[in-house]
C-alpha cells in the first residue's frame, strides 16, 4: 500500500474527509454492502418491514431483526459459516410510531420491547462475500421478555425478589443492549445500559437515594412501558430494576439456551465486557459504566480458564473478585477490591454482603475512593501486549460538579471532545494490584481551539479531527479502531468533523486516520472481523433520529434504519492494510 514517508506502517488506506452526506463513505479500493437491518426477517415465514409503519408487529418483530444494532461479536463455525450476534440497544419511537410515541398503546409497547434486546445471525460464505442466511440454524432474537437464569452471588438476593419470580432466579429480558465482548469458550456477553429509562410511575412514590444513584425515578426515558406493563411500575414491582444493569451471558451455537445475567460482574450501566486471560489463567474482564463521573472496573475470575475441556468454563464468570480503577496524578493508578470486608465495604458501614456490594456497584465504588470519569465507554485490550485503552466520550459536568474536579485522566472541564485512556498493568500482568496509565488521545478541534487543550491532543489534526469516541476494538495486527457517538450538527465546537465516523490509530506512534463516515445523524458503532480480517462489519445506528433526513439505507424516501454493514477491499485484501 501507499504510504506517506511519515506515515504508521500499520496504516495502509487513504484518508476519507468528514462528511454530511446521507451515504456510508469508505475509502478508495473498499466497498460496503447491507447485511441487514432493522425489522428484516430473521426466518423465512416471517413477514418483511414495512415502511408503512402501522403495517409492523409485535408479533413479527419478535422474529425480526431488532432496532438499534450497537456492539456485535463474530463466532466462526467452520470455512463458510459464522455467528454474528447483535445487540439491539433500543428504538426510535420518532421512526417506529405514525404518532412518534404521543399515543402509545399496549400493542406499541409489546412492539418495542420486542425490537430490543440480541439478534443472532447465521452467516455463510456466499458468491459475493459474507452474507445473512434467512435458514441459518442459530437464527434468534432475544428480546425484553426472553426468560433468563441470574447467576452469580446476588442470584436469589431479597432485592431481587418480584411477585412473578419470588425466587429472585430468573429474570424476564434483556433491554438498552450496548455493548458487548466474548468469551474464549465461544459465549457472547451483552451488556445492560441505561435500563433505569424503562422504568417509572404515576404513583405519588417516593424514590430512594439508592434508586436516585442509578437515575432511577418516577418519570421514564419516553418509553411508556410502565404504563402498560405492570413490572416498569416501580410501585408495582419495586424490585425489578434490581434485575437490570447486568452482564449477559449467551451461547450463540445453542439457541434454546437460556441467557445468564452474570451478578459477579456488578450493576452499573454497563458498557462493554473486555475479556483477556491473564499470564496465570485467570479471567479478568474490564467494564465501564457510561455515566457522568462513573467509573471503570475490573472483575478477576476465581478459577482458570481451561482451553482443553471448554465446558469447565462455562460458571467462571460466576467466581470472582470485582475492583474499581483508581487513577492518580502522577500517572500511577490501582485496583481497589469492592470484596466484602475489604476497604471498609463491610455492614455497620451499609454493604451487608457481597450481593449487595455487586447490587449496588456505584455506591461501593464511590464508598472505596474511586475516580469519577468522564463517561466510560468501550475498554479494549491490545491483542499482543499488555496495554488496555478505554474510551472516555465526553462529560459537560467535568469542573462543574463538586464530585467531578479537572485533573488526572479527565483533564478539561466542561469536556464536550472526549478522550482516551491507556493503562498498562505492573509488569505486564492484568491480574496485577497497580498500573501506569497517559492520554493515548484527547479529540478537540484545532481549527477553533489552536493552542489550548479544546485543540486536542497533538496527534489531532483539521484532517482527522472528530468528537466523542465510544466504541473500540483491535483487529489482530494491533490496529485500534476508534468509532463516534458524538455531536453530528457540524456547526459551533463541532464545526468541521461532520457526521460520526470511525477511523483508525496506531497504538504505537499515535496516529489517527478517518476510514469511514456515516449518514444523517447516525451513531457509528459495533464492529467486528472475520478471522481472516478481510471482512469488516460494522454498525450504523439510528441513522435519521429526531426527524433528522435520512432515509439510510435504502433511500427513496424509505424509513430510515439502523443496519449492519459489510465492508470490505475490492481487491479481497486485509482491512486496513
Ligand atoms: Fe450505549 Fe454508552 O453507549
Ligand atoms: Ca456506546
Ligand atoms: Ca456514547
Ligand atoms: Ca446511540
Amino acid at each position: 500500500a501507499a504510504l506517506a514517508p511519515s506515515g504508521s506502517p500499520l496504516l495502509g488506506f487513504k484518508a476519507v474527509p468528514a462528511s454530511t452526506a446521507d451515504t456510508l463513505v469508505v475509502p478508495e479500493g473498499y466497498q460496503v454492502e447491507r447485511l441487514i437491518s432493522w425489522g428484516d426477517p430473521l426466518f423465512a415465514d416471517v413477514a418483511a418491514f414495512s415502511n408503512r409503519l402501522s403495517d409492523n408487529t409485535a408479533a413479527q418483530q419478535k422474529r425480526q431483526f431488532g432496532d438499534n444494532n450497537d456492539g456485535m461479536s463474530l463466532f466462526p463455525v467452520d470455512e463458510q459459516t459464522a455467528i454474528l450476534a447483535v445487540n439491539n440497544e433500543y428504538t426510535n419511537y420518532e421512526l417506529m410510531f405514525e404518532h412518534q410515541g404521543k399515543n402509545m398503546s399496549a400493542a406499541d409497547v409489546e412492539y418495542a420491547q420486542a425490537a430490543h434486546g440480541v439478534s443472532i445471525l447465521t452467516l455463510t460464505q456466499q458468491e459475493k462475500g459474507w452474507r445473512f442466511d434467512i435458514n441459518g440454524r442459530f437464527n434468534r432474537r432475544i428480546d425484553a421478555n426472553t426468560p433468563m437464569r441470574i447467576s452469580g452471588p446476588a442470584q436469589g438476593h431479597k432485592l431481587l425478589k418480584t411477585k412473578a419470580d419470588p425466587k429472585g432466579e430468573v429474570a424476564l429480558g434483556t433491554f438498552n443492549n450496548c455493548a458487548n465482548g466474548m468469551t474464549p469458550w465461544g459465549t457472547y456477553l451483552t451488556c445492560e445500559e441505561n435500563f433505569n429509562g424503562y422504568f417509572g410511575t404515576d404513583a405519588d412514590l417516593e424514590i430512594s437515594s439508592e434508586f436516585a444513584r442509578y437515575g432511577i425515578g418516577r418519570k421514564d426515558a419516553g418509553y411508556s412501558w410502565y404504563k402498560f406493563d405492570q413490572r416498569f411500575d416501580l410501585s408495582k414491582e419495586p424490585n425489578e430494576p434490581h434485575r437490570f444493569g447486568w452482564v449477559v451471558e449467551i451461547d450463540p451455537r445453542d439457541p434454546s439456551a437460556l441467557p445468564v445475567k452474570r451478578t459477579a460482574l456488578g450493576r452499573f450501566k454497563h458498557e462493554n465486557a473486555e475479556l483477556v486471560i491473564a499470564q496465570d489463567g485467570r479471567v479478568v474482564v474490564y467494564l465501564g459504566d457510561d455515566e457522568r463521573g462513573e467509573h471503570i472496573y475490573r472483575f478477576v475470575s476465581r478459577d482458570t480458564y481451561n482451553p482443553t475441556n471448554q465446558d469447565a468454563n462455562r460458571n467462571l464468570l460466576d467466581e470472582g473478585e470485582l475492583f474499581v480503577a483508581k487513577f492518580n496524578e502522577d500517572g500511577s493508578g490501582e485496583w481497589l477490591s469492592l470484596c466484602h470486608g475489604q476497604n471498609g465495604l463491610t455492614a455497620e458501614n451499609g454493604f451487608a454482603n457481597q450481593a449487595d456490594i455487586l447490587i449496588h456497584a456505584r455506591q461501593a465504588a464511590t464508598f472505596v475512593g474511586a475516580t469519577t470519569m468522564d463517561r466510560p465507554e468501550w475498554v479494549a485490550v491490545h491483542p499482543h501486549e499488555p496495554m488496555v485503552f478505554c474510551t472516555l466520550t465526553n462529560n459537560k459536568n467535568r469542573g462543574v460538579a463538586d464530585s467531578q474536579p479537572v485533573g488526572g485522566p479527565n483533564p478539561r472541564a466542561e469536556n464536550h471532545y472526549g478522550q482516551i485512556v491507556r493503562w498498562v498493568p505492573t509488569a505486564g500482568e492484568h491480574t496485577a494490584k497497580d498500573f501506569q496509565w497517559d492520554l493515548f488521545l484527547m479529540a478537540g478541534n484545532p481549527n477553533l481551539y489552536g493552542g489550548t487543550p479544546y485543540a486536542g491532543s497533538s496527534n489531532i489534526t483539521a484532517d482527522n479531527m472528530f468528537n466523542s469516541p465510544d466504541g473500540i476494538g483491535f483487529d489482530q495486527a494491533g490496529r485500534l479502531w476508534i468509532q463516534t457517538d458524538g455531536n453530528y450538527s457540524n456547526q459551533g465546537d463541532f464545526v468541521g468533523q461532520g457526521n460520526n465516523q470511525m477511523l483508525c490509530a496506531d497504538p504505537k506512534t499515535g496516529e489517527v486516520r478517518r476510514f469511514l463516515t456515516g449518514p444523517v445523524a447516525c451513531e457509528i458503532t459495533g464492529l467486528a472481523f472475520t478471522p481472516d480480517q478481510k471482512t469488516l462489519f460494522v454498525g450504523v445506528q439510528h441513522p435519521g433520529e429526531k426527524g433528522a433526513p435520512s432515509s439510510f439505507p435504502l433511500g427513496d424516501h424509505t424509513v430510515p434504519r439502523s443496519s449492519v454493514m459489510v465492508i470490505s477491499r475490492t481487491d479481497g485484501g486485509v482491512i486496513g492494510t
